[in-house]
């Protein structure tokens, strides 16, 4: 059953300076259920694709190139109200103004390699969840 669901990455640059298990535990603590997890490399055509939407933004083609250099780690979160806490949580897409307490504000390096990614509404949670992670991946917690 898919609940109240928001699809998260931890970026190149977060698994690159080891912060998984730290970025993955802020998760659990803020009270989100890990229903899928993986990781993997982006080739650039992936993620071109998950990124089309800022195919006409000037950080595109840098964006691609940062996704597509090293492992990410994919996952899928259950929690009421999820997108919405989970934007909360990571903190604005530009560190310089993340709260206090958030995981950019802790583990981003620059606007762009700012540690993770989050859904921004549940129609694209959807869409992300499912170009990550079929059916027989997913392990929601019942009520
Ligand atoms: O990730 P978020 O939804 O907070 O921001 P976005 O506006 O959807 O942008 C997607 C991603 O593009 C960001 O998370 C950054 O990694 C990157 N970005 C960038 O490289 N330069 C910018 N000026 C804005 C975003
Ligand atoms: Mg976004």
């Amino acid at each position: 059953m898919a609940g109240d669901i928001t699809f998260t990455m931890i970026k190149p640059g977060a698994v690159k300076n080891e912060h998984i298990g730290e970025i993955l535990a802020m998760i659990n603590q803020a009270g989100f259920h890990i229903v899928s997890l993986k990781m993997m490399r982006l080739s650039k055509d992936s993620a071109a694709k998950f990124y089309a939407v800022h195919k006409d933004k000037p950080f595109y083609e840098s964006l691609i190139d940062f996704m597509s250099s090293g492992p990410i780690v994919a996952a899928i979160l259950q929690k009421e109200n999820a997108v919405e806490d989970y934007r909360k949580l990571i903190g604005a897409t530009d560190p310089a103004k993340a709260e206090e307490g958030t995981i950019r504000k802790r583990f981003a390096e620059s606007i762009q390699r700012n540690a993770v990614h989050g859904s921004d509404s549940d129609e694209t949670a959807q869409w992300e969840a499912a170009f990550f992670f079929p059916e027989i991946e997913r392990f929601y917690k019942e009520p």
